[in-house]
């Protein structure tokens, strides 16, 4: 059924997809839930509490059928089974793309180059658990003989985004004595800020880098360090006031750091898919290791639905394939992720780099510049502030922006109507939406004529609704390994490599060069006239 040499907008699923568009694109979902009384009900898919209403989309039986043939023939089975194997599908980088082993149960086995990674995986967790809990009970002491009161986690990018977001999201469960900071930014403030009410002999800085050379990370560290230091604590206390997250045990050894206080991780875990390893330590020292698995078996649980689930009925493949549906067909740049739930808060710009930087790619696999659009702008806030913000322009707007709703039934923090009202919102918002205000009803409401056109919403903006019981450990991993699938989804379709992130390097680069030219004002300038012209205004102005 695939053969994935015929390119993408030549295969017979696409050229079909093309004539549907032409016949469905702009039927209106009033019209297609006014034929089908059952469509609310039918068009939706549930995995372990975990329930996707994708009726208020504009697509009909057939849609889903086609995209589910593009899916074929793209070979969208054998590529995640070649993810879930092992096998070297970061291809640029000639890597294993094996987040999905950082949640494997003990008994599985999954082999990279010859080798079975899963009791390595729960050797680490073996070795972060022992570690939170001396954290976390006080026995593990700074050097003073206190206990630990701050943890202070030093990253970026994925090793930033998704510790800040898994503590935000789970700080309910988290043990309260303890505060949780994230430094990410280069910028002085994020660290000076971070600090600034802290005892350096009850801190504890969580280096987190892959590589372990990341500029911003590396800075940050060095500052934290300096800041420990002059505390009046000596260089033997940095053992207990430092520990490295890292695959980089040369570099880590390097900056002082023991490599007993080391929590490794493995070069087939991208940044963006970390935050299950022991990047999440920080994760793990606030919610305890107990909740700590039970998120990595929320995660685990996707996975296998995932794997094995008919696409029919699959959650993650169907959400990508309603993503490439608007991005290819309906021309549609975004998709707004709009968590009703305070605690989700970051889970848009953990989102941000896990789609972006996974599917922001120009060329296919073979190099071939692609032909149509890939990854669409995520972006996000939790409900209902962007009602008051933004959802004018989704509502009113020119531009098409499918939505994906996140609600809860049952709050965290149950106080009077709110979760109530809270939830009301949620479903409101996908019914103006979809079904929109019509001049008619606009004027029955006695609006003068000239009022109306301003009133009208025109409805037909689609919209998932993912309904969740509780937003629990468990809850949470499911959730992001729905979306890491169905951006894995979206990459295979577009025949691009999701794992890969060259489009970093440049800016980084040109970084190192730039830094010197500002730190030594009589340097020569060789940029273009405009950077020559920035530089020198920020030499005379600092
Ligand atoms: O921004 C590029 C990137 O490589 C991300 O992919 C990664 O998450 C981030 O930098 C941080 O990298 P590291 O963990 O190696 O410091």
């Amino acid at each position: 059924m695939s053969d994935t040499t015929i390119p993408l907008t030549q295969r017979p699923a696409w050229k079909a997809l093309q004539k549907h568009y032409a016949e469905i694109g702009k039927t209106h979902l009033r019209d297609l839930f006014e034929s089908d009384p059952t469509r609310g009900t039918r068009m939706s898919a549930e995995v372990d509490g975990i329930f996707l209403d994708f009726s208020k989309n504009r697509a009909n039986d057939e849609t889903l059928k086609l995209l589910i043939q593009l899916a074929k023939e793209s070979g969208l089975r054998a590529r995640a089974e070649a993810m879930f194997s092992g096998e070297k599908i970061n291809i640029t980088e000639n890597r294993a793309v094996l987040h999905v082993a950082l949640r494997a149960p003990k008994e599985e086995q999954i082999f990279v180059d010859g080798e079975d990674v899963v009791p390595e995986v729960h050797k680490v967790l073996d070795k972060m658990a022992a570690f939170s809990d001396r954290v976390r009970s006080g026995e593990w002491k700074g050097y003073t003989g206190k206990r630990i009161k701050n943890v202070i986690n030093v990253g970026i990018g994925g090793s930033d985004l998704g510790p800040v977001m898994a503590y935000e999201a789970l700080k309910h469960y988290s043990q309260r004595d303890l505060t949780f900071r994230f430094v990410s930014n280069v910028d002085g403030t994020d660290f000076a800020e971070a600090v600034i009410d802290l005892e350096a002999d009850e801190t504890l800085f969580l280096v987190a880098s892959k590589t372990f050379t990341t500029l911003e990370t590396m800075t940050n560290a060095h500052s934290a360090r300096d800041w420990f230091l002059k505390s009046g604590a000596d260089e033997a206390a940095i053992a207990k006031h430092f520990v490295a997250i890292s695959t980089n045990e040369k570099e880590v050894a390097k900056f002082g750091i023991d490599t007993a206080n080391m929590f490794g991780f493995w070069d087939w875990v991208g940044g963006r898919y970390s935050m299950d390893s022991a990047i999440g330590l920080s994760t793990m020292i606030a919610i305890g290791p107990d909740n700590f698995h039970a998120m990595l078996d929320g995660f685990h649980a996707m996975d296998v639905h995932y794997r094995t689930t008919p696409l029919e009925q699959n959650l993650p493949a169907l959400m990508g394939l309603l993503t490439i549906w608007y991005t290819e067909f309906f021309d549609a740049q975004t998709v707004a992720v709009l968590p009703y739930e305070q605690y989700l808060k970051r889970f848009p710009a953990y989102l941000q780099q896990l789609t972006m930087e996974s599917n922001g790619k120009h060329v296919t696999l073979e190099g071939e510049t692609v032909d149509y659009q890939t990854g669409p702008i995520y972006w996000g806030e939790p409900g209902t502030n962007g009602q008051h913000s933004f959802y004018q322009l989704i509502h009113q707007g020119t531009r098409l922006i499918p939505c994906d709703f996140i609600g809860f039934c049952k709050g965290l923090n149950p106080l009077g109507r709110h979760h109530d009202m809270l939830m009301a919102n949620v479903f409101a918002q996908g019914e103006a939406l979809a079904f929109g205000k019509t001049a008619e009803q606009v004027r029955a409401e006695g609006t003068p004529e000239w009022l109306v056109p301003h009133k009208v919403f025109e409805g037909n903006r689609p919209s998932n609704t993912i309904l969740v019981e509780e937003l629990t450990p468990k809850a949470l991993g499911q959730l992001i390994a729905l979306y890491e699938h169905s951006v894995f989804t979206q990459g295979v379709i577009w025949d691009i490599d999701s794992f890969d992130q060259w489009g970093v390097e440049l800016g980084k680069v040109l970084a190192q060069r730039i830094i010197p030219e500002l730190e030594d004002k009589s340097g020569e300038l060789k940029h273009d006239s405009s950077t020559n012209n920035l530089i020198i205004r920020y030499r005379n102005g600092r």
